[in-house]
């Protein structure tokens, strides 16, 4: 296996884009990410795209070959990946597995969503699939529902409040005020997360990560390779991934995400590390309580601590670990194929030491942990400055 680095990241700016089109918004961070790695398409020997549903959100299949053929990239091996919300973090692993082998020795991995073409109960319908079809979205399940189940639980076997969750989505609008790529620029108030409409609860829409336009990428290579392009590749230390039952009702606990821990352990160990290693971690909080049990499944808290750790502010930018210093998918958006990509971008930042007004101080070793669905399937990945 051949060590692999990231020489050139990019996304476009996360929001609701209604005057470009789904190849317009992949080929800007496309580009931006191949002008980072001061590389030439001629260069490109593979591409992988994450994206979950582009068939009933923009009625575009094959999104693989198009992209390929947008960014003049033909007739390189292209391919669309596809694990619900964690299609860009899938996507990513896919990549590193090419480079790593040895079949490939240039690699673009995207992610993107178009998802405000349609209204927000279609978009509810398209997102359902991503849980079970049959035994939940067809009784009327929602996703804010599903984790409405599981905050409903963490609260009543660990006490954690509603304030507590409140003050996730607070820091995470505060991290994206200070991120010129968010969607939301603005701070907001465990009031106005309190006093929000009721989505389901007891998830309220402060509590919730918007519906979003948006795409991202990186430019893959060996770390031999790499040291030739850029003065300063991010390596790949751990990528890993696990799934879990689809259905809720088939969980032996809705308080945890198994597939989290399991990826975490083997990650963990691939990097012949442990989460106190950890200087920045971008998690998967497409809910206010998805990102309390990610830091407590993840290591970093114990199980049920979660929510007072956040309300604490040990998550915060100056905090004992900085958790979604992009904004995470509440603040920053979360146009769901490209969230895993852009937890991926977002890190390499961090360590380059690129991250500006919310950059965390001698950040070292970083960590992204994309979840699809309600938990059924988690990519994680650990990533080291190689410079
Ligand atoms: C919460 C949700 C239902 C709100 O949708 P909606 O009621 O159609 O909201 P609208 O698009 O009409 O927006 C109304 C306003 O609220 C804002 N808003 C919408 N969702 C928001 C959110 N999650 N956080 C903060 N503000 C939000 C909009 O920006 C808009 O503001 P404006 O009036 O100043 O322009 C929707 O964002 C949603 O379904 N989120 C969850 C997405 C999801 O499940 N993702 C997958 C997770 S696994």
């Amino acid at each position: 296996m051949r060590d692999v680095a990231i020489v050139g990241v990019g996304m476009s700016k996360f929001g609701e884009e209604w005057n470009r089109g789904f190849r317009e918004i992949v080929i800007d961070a496309g580009k931006k990410a191949l002008n980072d790695a001061k590389i030439k398409g001629e260069e490109i020997d593979g591409m992988f795209v994450g994206t979950m549903a582009a068939g009933s959100l923009i009625g575009q299949e094959h999104v693989g070959a198009l992209i390929a053929d947008f960014m003049g990239l033909t007739p390189i091996a292209s391919t669309r990946v596809e694990a619900a919300c964690a299609s860009g973090g899938v996507a990513f692993r896919q990549g590193y597995m090419a480079i790593a082998s040895g079949l490939h020795d240039c690699v673009v991995v995207g992610g993107a969503e178009k998802m405000t073409d349609v209204s927000t109960a279609s978009v509810s319908d398209a997102l359902g699939g991503a849980g079970d079809q049959e035994w939940e979205l067809f009784m009327g399940a929602t996703f804010p529902a599903l984790y409405a189940f599981m905050a409903k639980r963490h609260m009543h076997e660990y006490g954690t409040t509603e304030e507590q969750m409140a003050s996730v989505a607070v820091k995470n609008h505060y991290n994206a005020a200070r991120n010129p790529c968010a969607q939301y620029q603005n701070e907001i108030t465990i009031e106005t997360v309190m006093k929000s409409k009721v989505v389901a609860s007891p998830l309220k829409v402060f509590d919730c990560s918007p519906i979003t336009d948006g795409a991202a990428a990186v430019v893959l290579m060996p770390l031999e390779k790499a040291k030739k392009y850029t003065e300063k590749p991010i390596k790949i230390i751990a990528s890993a991934q696990a799934s879990d039952v689809i259905a809720l009702h088939s969980r032996r606990s809705l308080t945890e995400l198994a597939a989290t821990k399991i990826a975490a352990k083997k990650a963990f160990a691939q990097a012949k590390l442990t989460p106190k290693d950890i200087d920045v971690c971008e998690v998967h909080d497409c809910f206010t309580i998805a990102e309390i049990m990610a830091i407590e499944d993840l290591g970093f808290f114990k199980k049920g601590e979660g929510g007072k750790a956040s309300a604490e502010g040990k998550t915060r930018l100056d905090g004992e670990i900085p958790i979604n210093t992009s904004g995470g998918l509440k603040g920053c958006g979360h146009p769901v194929g490209a969230t895993g990509i852009k937890q991926i971008v977002e890190i390499a930042w961090q360590l380059r030491g690129e991250a500006n007004q919310r950059q965390v101080k001698d950040a070292r070793i970083g960590m992204t942990h994309n979840v699809g669905g309600s938990g059924a399937t988690c990519a994680i990945h650990i990533l080291e400055k190689g410079f």
